[in-house]
């Protein structure tokens, strides 16, 4: 018997790649700073928690494949507040933006389509379009130039007949690169006007800091058949293990399609679903406290990162996440360990330091590696200085 090509091209997610370890000093009784994954610490609302306890029906029946009315509604008022019209018909509920992505690319992809992204980028969409017979063709961005891609002869530079779509994530992930109005703009006019998919993974909508108002791709009218937009509700109300996700999208013919593959897994959680809708029910204010505290965050790792000898940094504009460059490190040894590249810091760093992180290679940056600062300024400030003594021991 024969596993399929392509699942053999696939690869475990390197972001979980360290668990078996972080897991193991963790059960030798040792606290590990787990800054790989970007697992909210921010308590998750009350309201979703109440939501699921006042549930009160003798059967947990299958939900309706498209997801429950209440959900539904709620997601409505949610764009509603964000200055978008999506209607109940336009949207699915899906097991996590992860799903949301899978489906999406089933639906779109034939054998050897190619989709544009810019890179470094979040590892998943990997097994996501690989899964789907599709192919990444990246447009290599970096920190130095601002991790800029929405520039017209890089994009229009890499179409090719068998482009289908363009995947933004925006903010970005890894890069905390938050798209301008103007890039905005020029990344409307190629869809548009080559006939393009343009895939919105906005889950991290809300978290833009430094004064700047969150932007969607769902507020251009003249792409509406062009645009599909991701979310979820794990970042956005620190609420992972729900895995809510959603489609939104104008273009009817994608929708319907979409809908075989709902039906045929059937459902998404109902008490999940239950939860989910009290989340988007709530006061847009929540995102309030929530931004500033992450903006706080983003500041003190910004700060401890660049006391560190031998990284230097710039300032992420979104999201939560550092990426920090790490190449200065390369061909340095303590003696016993040499470290050649971002995944060998990223094991040191878990052994000596118990501070998780992932390697740059799995975001298509092989000189930086990734942390997440979602998780609290005082583990923050412990982890980085964790980080800073265990890379003093490389010469
Ligand atoms: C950019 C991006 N998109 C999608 C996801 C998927 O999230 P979930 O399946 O929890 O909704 C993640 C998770 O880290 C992400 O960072």
């Amino acid at each position: 018997m024969k596993l399929s090509q392509k699942i053999q091209e696939m690869e475990l997610s390197p972001i979980r790649k360290f668990v078996p370890y972080a897991d193991q000093a963790r059960a030798a009784g040792k606290k590990v700073y787990g800054l790989n994954i970007g697992q909210p610490d921010i308590k998750t609302p009350r309201a979703f928690f109440d939501a699921v306890q006042n549930f009160d029906q003798e059967v947990l029946a299958y939900a309706n494949s498209q997801g429950i009315p209440e959900l539904l509604e709620a997601l409505v008022g949610y764009y509603k507040r964000i200055g978008l019209d999506f209607e109940k018909k336009d949207l699915l509920i899906t097991n996590g933006g992860s799903e949301a992505l899978s489906m999406i690319m089933t639906a779109i992809l034939d054998p050897g389509d190619e989709v544009i992204m810019a890179e470094p980028f979040y590892t998943n969409y990997k097994t996501f379009i690989k899964a789907a017979g599709g192919n990444i063709v990246a447009i290599p961005t970096t920190a130095e130039d601002g991790y800029q891609y929405a520039v017209r002869e890089k994009i229009e530079g890499v179409l090719t007949p068998k482009t289908k779509a363009i995947a933004i994530i925006n903010p970005g992930n890894p890069t905390g690169k938050v798209l301008t109005k103007e890039e905005m703009d020029l990344i409307i006019d190629i869809v548009v006007k080559n006939d393009l998919y343009l895939i919105c993974d906005e889950v991290y909508r809300e978290f833009v800091y430094d004064g700047k108002s969150m932007s969607t791709f769902g507020a251009y009218k003249e792409a509406a058949q062009n645009v599909i937009i991701v979310d979820s509700v794990s970042k956005r109300f620190s609420a992972c293990g729900a895995r809510i996700g959603s489609i939104a999208s104008k273009n009817e013919d994608l929708m319907k399609n979409l809908m075989k593959i709902c039906q045929a897994r059937l459902c998404v959680p109902t008490l999940d679903q239950v939860g989910s809708a009290a989340l988007y029910n709530l006061d847009p204010s929540y995102f309030d406290d929530i931004k500033k505290e992450y903006e706080y965050r983003r500041n003190v790792s910004v700060e401890a990162l660049n006391e560190i000898e031998g990284i230097k940094y710039g300032v992420p504009e979104g999201a939560f996440y550092l990426f920090p460059k790490c190449s200065s490190f390369f061909g340095k040894s303590d003696g016993e360990t040499t470290i050649h590249n971002s995944t060998d810091l990223a094991m040191y760093l878990l052994e000596k330091g118990h501070v998780a992180t992932v390697g740059g290679d799995a975001f298509g940056d092989a000189e930086c590696f990734r942390m997440s600062y979602a998780t609290s300024d005082e583990n923050i400030t412990e982890a980085m200085r964790r980080i800073r003594d265990v890379l003093a021991k490389l010469k």
